[in-house]
């Protein structure tokens, strides 16, 4: 009995070895996406009414689809970019359930409607939002100011109204912001680095005013 110990032992041993050896080479081969992300990206598919341009977004591997990147260090969707193709609805608020996400780059496609879902408030790792030459509808969400690392936020050619909501002036990396083409009016709140931005940041809109535009009447 004494004898087989080592027997089996071994053979343990060299079982672990051969999974060690074939285990990280399948792997390698087949990235891996976190199934919260999985589930995110499914439904931001359906919402879009599951468009041709979405059609690599099927399987498992979401890593290797079409208009994402994983980051490399922990395999979780960080960049979302969709532009100049045919792809029409509202933007999901699922896209606020990829956590990771540090770029969203939507451009160039005149049949997204509706407005800026407030949940992109919750993406603390965002930093650059662009979302131009859409048709996007109603205000900027306030939430938007809770986005601490952005230092891009580009809305330009849309058909936002209301007013620049202040919390934007928390916005203390923002580096590039244009707000041009929509119908914003209203005073542009002082504070953060609204003022800093030059005046075509804010150009071609209904009616706003005070620094660096004009002051208001
Ligand atoms: C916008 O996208 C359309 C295709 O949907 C393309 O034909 C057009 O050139 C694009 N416009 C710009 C300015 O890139
Ligand atoms: C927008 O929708 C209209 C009507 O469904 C369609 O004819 C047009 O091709 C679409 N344009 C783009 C760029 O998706
Ligand atoms: C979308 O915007 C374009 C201009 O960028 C405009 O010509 C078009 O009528 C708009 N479509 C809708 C559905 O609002």
């Amino acid at each position: 009995m004494m004898s087989i110990q080592p027997y089996g032992g071994l053979r343990h041993h060299l079982l672990l070895l051969f999974l060690g050896l074939i285990i990280p080479a399948s792997l390698s081969k087949e990235i891996k996406c976190h199934p919260d992300d999985l589930k995110a990206l499914l439904r931001i598919k359906a919402a879009f009414g599951n468009p041709y341009t979405l059609a690599s977004w099927t399987g498992t591997n979401c890593c290797s689809w079409y208009c994402v990147e994983c980051k490399s260090t922990n395999h979780r969707i960080n960049q979302l970019t969709i532009f100049d193709t045919e792809l029409s609805g509202q933007i999901p608020d699922a896209v606020g359930d990829l956590p990771y996400l540090e770029m969203i780059d939507l451009n160039n496609l005149s049949n997204v409607t509706g407005p800026i879902p407030a949940v992109l408030g919750k993406l603390k790792r965002l930093n650059f939002l662009r979302l131009n030459y859409l048709n996007l509808t109603g205000s900027i969400p306030p939430s938007l100011g809770q986005l601490k690392q952005l230092t891009l936020l580009d809305v330009n050619n849309n058909q936002l109204t209301g007013r620049i909501p202040r919390e934007l002036t928390g916005l203390s990396k923002l580096y590039v912001l244009d707000l041009s083409s929509n119908q914003l009016c209203g005073k542009i709140p002082v504070g953060g680095k609204l003022q800093a931005m030059p005046p075509s940041s804010y150009s071609n809109n209904k009616c706003l005013c005070g620094a660096p535009l004009q002051s208001c009447k």
